[in-house]
């Protein structure tokens, strides 16, 4: 199924895979998920990841997307409960317009008040697409 969109925002349900062909490196892809923003992109070569592995420049987006190094945060501050927009700072990370907090691009928390990270989000690329899952 090919992904729905609203403007550029991807409307997505749990357990559906949406069509999404490319997700373009470093660029962040929005989608609604019931009524829930997520946030979805590939990390670029070379950028590293949270766990302290690096990627191959030698990946071609396939790869990138078969080697599970999709990330997908909730869109939701941890603090109270605000809309996050992501790109806006510098880091290419997260902005709360609430209270200010920042998360980088893994949606580890910056800056303060929130102390906790953005929430990943489960999720798997299946051949029909890329899917959400509930915890
Ligand atoms: S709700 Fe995000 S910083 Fe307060």
């Amino acid at each position: 199924m090919l992904a729905e969109t609203h403007g550029d925002v991807y409307l997505a349900h749990f357990g559906v895979p949406i069509g999404v062909c490319e997700i373009p490196p470093g660029k962040w892809l929005q989608f609604e998920l019931e009524g829930s923003p997520v946030f979805v992109r590939h990390r670029m070569a070379g950028e590293g990841s949270d766990t302290g592995e690096s990627m191959s420049e030698a990946q071609s987006p396939t790869e990138v997307l078969e080697s599970n190094v999709l990330i997908a945060l909730s869109g939701i501050c941890p603090h109270a409960g605000c809309r996050v927009t992501p790109g806006v700072i510098k880091s290419n990370g997260f902005l709360c317009p609430c209270h200010g907090s920042e998360f980088d691009v893994h949606g580890q928390v910056v800056k303060g008040p929130a102390k906790e990270n953005l929430a990943r989000v489960p999720h798997q690329i299946s051949e029909a697409g890329l899917v959400f899952h509930r915890k």
